[in-house]
């Protein structure tokens, strides 16, 4: 697939299903559906090990992807996006949080991009519908963790203005048993969206 060269275009973006220009490649964004479990397995263990360590859970399991799929379409606890290019799952999102704990108002947003599919503003796009996820559920802060040499997703995350808050030392072990160190990120998006509608650019 081509890089981008200029942000992505979407029709009626945070409604779902909805469709995004990336860089001329058509891509559908919908919520996470019952159906989807097959082609979201084949697309997570299509991808690499690494690029899977900065969630708590393998979702290249299949009882890790039905749980996932219970909590999100069943339960509705976990609000999840899936992105298409000619029908192929090619990203997907997760937003964790949980109502009952003494963080109510915090979510972790994961997100991930097909290798192929890099570079064409997919990965932007989906933060931005987190971002809008987690205020329509009212979080008010939201964090997002990965190893630390995954340098463009840090330059990504920072870009959107996350800060780092926490470095995770051999946080996570790969199937080897190799260690890796974490990074937290955080976003005060209640804050940066009481700017935004100060500038009149609440919507
Ligand atoms: C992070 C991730 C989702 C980004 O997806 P993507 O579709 O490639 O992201 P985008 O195309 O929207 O944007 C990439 C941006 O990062 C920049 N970038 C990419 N690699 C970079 C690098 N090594 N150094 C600096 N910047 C980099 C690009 O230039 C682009 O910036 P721009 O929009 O100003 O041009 C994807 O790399 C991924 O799935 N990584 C593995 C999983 C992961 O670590 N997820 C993060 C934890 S939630």
């Amino acid at each position: 697939m081509k890089k981008a060269t200029s942000a992505p275009k979407a029709d009626a973006a945070h409604t779902y299903p909805h469709n995004l220009d990336c860089n001329g490649t058509d891509v559908q964004i919908d919520l996470l559906r019952a159906g989807d479990e097959d082609e979201l397995m084949a697309f997570a263990q299509a991808l690499p090990e690494h690029d899977l360590l900065f969630m708590s859970r393998d979702i290249g399991q299949p009882r890790v992807m039905k749980a996932w799929i219970r909590e999100s379409v069943e339960l509705r606890r976990m609000p999840s996006l899936v992105a298409r290019a000619r029908g192929k799952v090619i990203g997907c999102t997760a937003l964790m949080h949980d109502d009952h704990s003494w963080s109510p108002h915090m979510g972790e947003l994961r997100v991930v991009v097909s290798a192929d599919a890099r570079g064409l503003g997919l990965g932007r796009h989906l933060i931005q519908e987190g971002f809008v996820q987690a205020l329509s559920i009212g979080l008010e802060k939201l964090v997002a963790q990965m190893t630390t040499d995954q340098r463009g997703a840090i330059a990504l995350f920072e870009s959107m203005g996350f800060r780092p808050e926490a470095l995770l030392a051999a946080h996570v072990r790969d199937r080897s048993g190799r260690k890796h160190d974490i990074v937290m990120l955080s976003h005060d998006v209640a804050a940066a969206q009481g700017r935004m509608a100060v500038m009149g650019l609440g919507e």
